[in-house]
């Protein structure tokens, strides 16, 4: 078993189950022209955010980490013609990449781009958009991801879906001696977790064409 193979079935199962899919590949060619880096979520991935999406019925949609919008695009598809989905980006280069692929998939009604320190833009978040959201995706700078996961809480009602991306970092997650700041973050996150008596969490270990990492998904069961 190795990454090779992980890559090869991803492949395969992407063929067999996700259409082709032209505002999603021109959104990869156009970061891709523009130089930014290739880490959004993989096909699978992606349509995997969607169905959770759907499942939860989101109306209200909150992202941390746009980068070129791919995540986003396959986000914001599911929201009813009410919905909206806010995306926070450090990134004025990846925000303006994002904010054209977003257009092209005829999303701009609907997706909000915020640019800036998500730690800095959240509290505007909260005030701008006083309603709970129904799903949040944090995907953006690992450290952060525990404070983040704070603001998560604080932007949910009782039945919001929070997923986290990268919480497995080719296994380092379960290495307590990582001196690698997004694996202590990972790590803090996890424990935090843990603790956390008002969501009901879980991790998984996900391989695939983006190599080896996880997600968290948790569901918040009681009054942030
Ligand atoms: N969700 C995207 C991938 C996001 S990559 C997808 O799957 O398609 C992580 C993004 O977070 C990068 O674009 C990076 O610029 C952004 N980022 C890094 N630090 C940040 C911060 N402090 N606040 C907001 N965004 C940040
Ligand atoms: C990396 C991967 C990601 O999915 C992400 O959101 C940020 C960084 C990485 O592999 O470095
Ligand atoms: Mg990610």
């Amino acid at each position: 078993m190795n990454e090779e193979r992980w890559a090869f079935v991803d492949q395969y199962l992407c063929r067999a189950l996700l259409p082709i899919d032209p505002a999603l590949e021109a959104a990869l060619t156009a970061n891709a022209a523009e130089g930014l880096p290739t880490i959004d979520v993989s096909p699978a991935q992606g349509k995997l955010l969607h169905l959770i999406a759907l499942i939860q019925g989101a109306r209200r949609i909150l992202e941390i980490g746009t980068l070129g919008g791919y995540s986003t695009i396959w986000l914001a598809r599911t929201l009813p013609a009410d919905g909206i989905l806010v995306t926070l980006e450090a990134e004025e280069k990846h925000a303006r990449v994002a904010r054209k692929n977003i257009e092209r998939a005829g999303l701009s009604h609907a997706v909000q781009i915020l640019v800036g320190k998500a730690l800095e833009r959240l509290p505007e978040v909260k005030r701008k958009y006083p309603e709970p959201f129904d799903l949040i995706f944090i995907d953006a700078d690992k450290p952060n991801t525990p404070e983040y996961f704070g603001w998560a809480l604080r932007l949910s009602r009782p039945g919001t879906v929070i997923v986290a991306d990268n919480v497995v970092r080719k296994g380092e997650v379960a290495n307590p001696s990582s001196t690698d700041a997004n694996v202590q973050g990972m790590r803090r996150f996890i424990e935090l977790l843990a603790k956390e008596t008002r969501v009901t969490a879980t991790a998984l270990q996900t391989v695939g064409t983006k190599g080896y990492d996880g997600f968290v998904i948790a569901r918040v069961s009681s009054n942030p």
